[in-house]
């Protein structure tokens, strides 16, 4: 696997490759690598010729100081991990690098997808997303860039990137790996005890429920009795809600005719977690 921390080298290296017509998959990270983040990696591997990962901790993304400085970081892992899949190159910019005193930032307007949800309860996360991938595709220009659906709303707010920037770029969006008692996996995980990870496992579980009741009963009383539940257990639930799974409209009865998704934030010993089904 090559490692480069400088556009410079990366895209020196990535044009050659590209005038033999290689094509390039694409996966973004912010390391602390898990299974999840590994789906999306194979996911590259196998539908391209070259797999590039990136690993930067954006800072411009966290609206919580706390959350930045205590998000994982796990390089020798990371390094042993996506040599053993199979990636070609690891990007690891610096900080400076991926916004260098000349660096405007880009507007884009997310519309109603920045009023709901992480938009309102984290500030400026999105507007931190829409820079670091702006740059990353322009660094990597790939022909086709992963994504997971636990993040689901960034998934929405790539696509709105890519529709505006990068029409040339693939999107994939790959399905949220989970441990065996159904917890999302997450880099944040990490930060749980092992009493945390169990009772993490509740939010996939009332997900799964609300999924089962919607069959059944309004969805205003399957989110209240989640919600109230939840509780019972000491967890700080943020948001549980339902929403258009396409539009991310929120929802105050079951879309009938078309995809609903349910998304949760929680809080558990401290750290935040999202988590969503759709049906
Ligand atoms: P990070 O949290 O490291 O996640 C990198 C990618 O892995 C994202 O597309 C995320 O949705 C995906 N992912 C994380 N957990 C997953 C799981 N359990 N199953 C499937 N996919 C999963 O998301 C970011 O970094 C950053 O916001 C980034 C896009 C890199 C921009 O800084």
């Amino acid at each position: 696997m090559k490692l480069f921390k400088t556009q410079i080298e990366l895209q020196a290296y990535l044009t050659l490759l590209r005038k033999q017509s290689q094509s390039i998959g694409f996966v973004p990270t912010m390391g602390a690598l898990h299974d999840g983040h590994i789906q999306l990696v194979k996911a590259s591997i196998q539908e391209n010729d070259l797999t590039v990962v990136s690993i930067f901790i954006n800072k411009k993304q966290f609206n919580n100081l706390d959350d930045y400085n205590n998000y994982p970081q796990n390089l020798s892992n990371d390094m042993q991990l996506l040599e053993r899949v199979g990636c070609d190159v690891l990007f690891m910019p610096d900080h400076d690098e991926m916004y260098p005193k000349t660096y405007v930032p880009i507007n884009l307007d997310l519309g109603q997808l920045n009023t709901v949800l992480e938009g309102p309860n984290r500030p400026g996360h999105f507007d931190g997303v829409v820079q670091v991938v702006n740059r990353l595709f322009n660094y990597v220009m790939p022909n086709k860039a992963y994504f997971g659906l636990k993040d689901y709303q960034q998934c929405m707010v790539i696509k709105v990137l890519q529709e505006a920037y990068f029409p040339q770029i693939d999107l994939e969006f790959c399905d949220t790996v989970r441990l065996s008692n159904g917890l999302a996996m997450s880099s944040r995980n990490l930060r749980l005890s092992k009493q945390g990870v169990d009772l993490a496992s509740q939010l996939y579980k009332m997900l799964d429920m609300i999924k089962r009741l919607s069959q059944h009963i309004e969805s205003k009383d399957a989110l209240q009795y989640a919600k109230h539940l939840l509780t019972q257990k000491h967890i700080e639930v943020e948001y549980l809600t339902l929403a258009h799974a396409d539009t991310l409209t929120l929802g105050k009865k079951w879309f009938k005719k078309q995809k609903n998704v349910v998304l949760i934030a929680a809080h558990i010993e401290g750290v935040r977690l999202i988590d969503n089904i759709v049906f």
